[in-house]
């Protein structure tokens, strides 16, 4: 750049050391300016990010620009607000933060900008940065679709399944969004020949991200971890097991995969038409559309349809035991749903959701169950006195027994919690009776379950840090003043029981599992 030598510096002498000065002056107060007059990134993004399955996860943004400074929030299933943003020299930063388990969760962002595109780095904490392209969105993009009419309720007629708790296994414990064709195939497998299936477990349920996006005509697609549902349920049911999806009542899954909202009758449909056996149908997208208030129309529009789609399909709610659900489940025609957040491979958390259970224990019966979420048993986080207590107290609940570890690679010890017959058939007990908490004194606690044939199942449960000593006295109408047969179930051996009552030290965290008859 030059200036004109007729400008007002003129060509006196002097003057040159003066728009030298002008000039630097100039371009330090303006070149910034011209930049950002360049890109205002002010407006809606969508930010989409290959999962490399075929489908994006999109993020909207609601971005302001002032100066150097960026703020704004993310807008959609989770708002949350920019707590730190720049843009300078072409590179956009910014930092989102939400709370999760009372931890401070920070997300990063950083862009470099190139005319109307962002391309942009997304880092979750211990997590690979993931990368994808912004570009320009308008709010109504980020907007969930508007409510459809909610129908009338009535009760939804039983479907005449799952008389006995469903057990089998699921994707998403271990999985997580990693599982596809291969891995379902090879669980099936595994299933067989490890002796699973012969000790009950049958479903073989995909959970999350299995989804594709809908094809012109709204029919739902499968991505490229899944090839051929179709084929898969195929191989699957040749191995005399059955198979089991998952959607959601809302347009988006949890994992922000497509749900069927507004394609419940057309997916129900595919459903069928692939050979599938049962639904887990998972609220999470919904609650950006509709209130917890709606749940049981929006549960039962779904359980009226698969009634009607030529194969019975057992169908598991799930809503985490928002509003009462064991009141109303039955009636939206759930065979099962969930009471309970998700459950982690943690003592506080199995023990916190097993413990929790015995208030809506009454709820539960043939056909349908409380269903307080998946076994953790083998996937390494609990001890093996942690798991038999997590294995008795599914089974004195009567909850489903889905299995959630690698059943390609079980160990000798987690075969015998997860295959241990005499514990399973407490749980798939034909009469479907509620378990009773009948003392409980500090940690120590023991529930009880009348079984069909007027034997009791009988949990002495050590909540406690330290191994402790646990008694139990028969007062139960059927047992008192009778000879009795007790039975460990752990220990698969009849123990001695003086008189009117029985007592064990029980490990801590650990479990004594009783089988109490009348002598023959
Ligand atoms: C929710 C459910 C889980 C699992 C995930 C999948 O968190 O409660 O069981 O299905 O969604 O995204």
């Amino acid at each position: 750049m030059r200036f004109a030598r007729n400008s007002a510096f003129g060509s006196r002498p002097g003057s040159r050391a003066l728009q030298r000065m002008v000039l630097i002056l100039a371009l330090v107060l303006l070149g910034p300016l011209s930049c950002f007059a360049q890109t205002d990134l002010t407006g809606f993004w969508v930010l989409k990010i290959p999962r490399g399955d075929g489908t994006y996860r999109e993020s909207f943004f609601d971005l302001k620009q002032s100066g150097a400074t960026v703020t704004g929030k993310i807008v959609g299933f989770r708002e949350q607000e920019i707590s730190e943003g720049t843009f300078k020299d072409g590179r956009l930063h910014f930092v989102t933060t939400f709370r999760r388990r009372d931890q401070e969760v920070r997300i990063s962002y950083e862009g470099t900008v190139e005319g109307e595109k962002i391309n942009m780095s997304m880092s979750f904490p211990g997590r690979e940065p993931t990368t994808g392209v912004a570009e320009r969105s308008t709010p109504e993009a980020a907007l969930p679709p508007k409510p459809l009419p909610l129908p009338a309720l009535h009760d939804v007629p039983d479907n005449g399944l799952a008389r006995t708790p469903p057990m089998g296994w699921n994707s998403w414990n271990l999985f997580n969004v990693r599982i596809d064709d291969a891995t379902v195939r090879g669980i099936a497998d595994a299933m067989v020949s490890s002796g699973m299936k012969d000790a009950g477990y049958i479903y073989v349920n995909i959970d999350d991200t299995w989804e594709g996006n809908r094809d012109a005509q709204g029919n739902m697609t499968t991505n490229t971890k899944f090839p051929d549902m179709k084929a898969l349920a195929d191989y699957v049911h040749s191995k005399g097991l059955k198979i089991g999806i998952y959607s959601s009542p809302g347009p988006t899954t949890c994992q922000s995969y497509e749900g069927s909202f507004g394609h419940e009758e057309q997916d129900a449909k595919a459903f069928a038409a692939w050979g599938i056996d049962y639904l887990k149908y998972d609220w999470c997208g919904a609650g950006r559309i509709y209130k917890d208030e709606d749940m049981q129309a929006l549960y039962q529009k779904m359980g009226d349809i698969l009634l009607k789609v030529g194969r019975p399909i057992v169908y598991s709610l799930c809503q985490y035991g928002r509003v009462d659900v064991w009141k109303w489940g039955t009636k939206a025609g759930g065979n099962l749903w969930r009471t309970t957040g998700d459950i982690q491979d943690r003592w506080e958390s199995m023990e916190r959701i097993g413990f929790r259970q015995l208030d809506i224990a009454s709820y539960g019966g043939p056909g349908h169950w409380n269903d307080p979420d998946m076994l953790e048993i083998g996937n390494g986080g609990m001890t093996a006195d942690e798991y038999r207590t997590h294995m008795s107290l599914w089974a004195l609940l009567a909850a489903p027994l889905l299995a959630g570890n690698d059943i390609r690679k079980m160990t000798e010890e987690t075969k015998s919690i997860l295959m241990n017959r005499e514990v399973i058939a407490i749980d798939q007990d034909p009469a479907g009776k509620p378990v009773k908490r009948i003392s409980q004194e500090g940690t120590k606690e023991v529930l009880a379950r009348p079984l069909h044939d007027n034997s009791i199942a009988v949990g002495l449960f050590n909540r406690g840090d330290q191994p402790a000593e646990i008694s139990v006295k028969w007062e139960m109408d059927d047992l008192g003043g009778k000879k009795l047969r007790v039975r460990d179930l752990w220990k698969h051996q009849d123990v001695e029981a003086s008189g009117d009552q029985y007592s064990a030290t029980v490990p801590k965290h650990g479990v004594v599992l009783l089988k109490v008859s009348v002598a023959k």
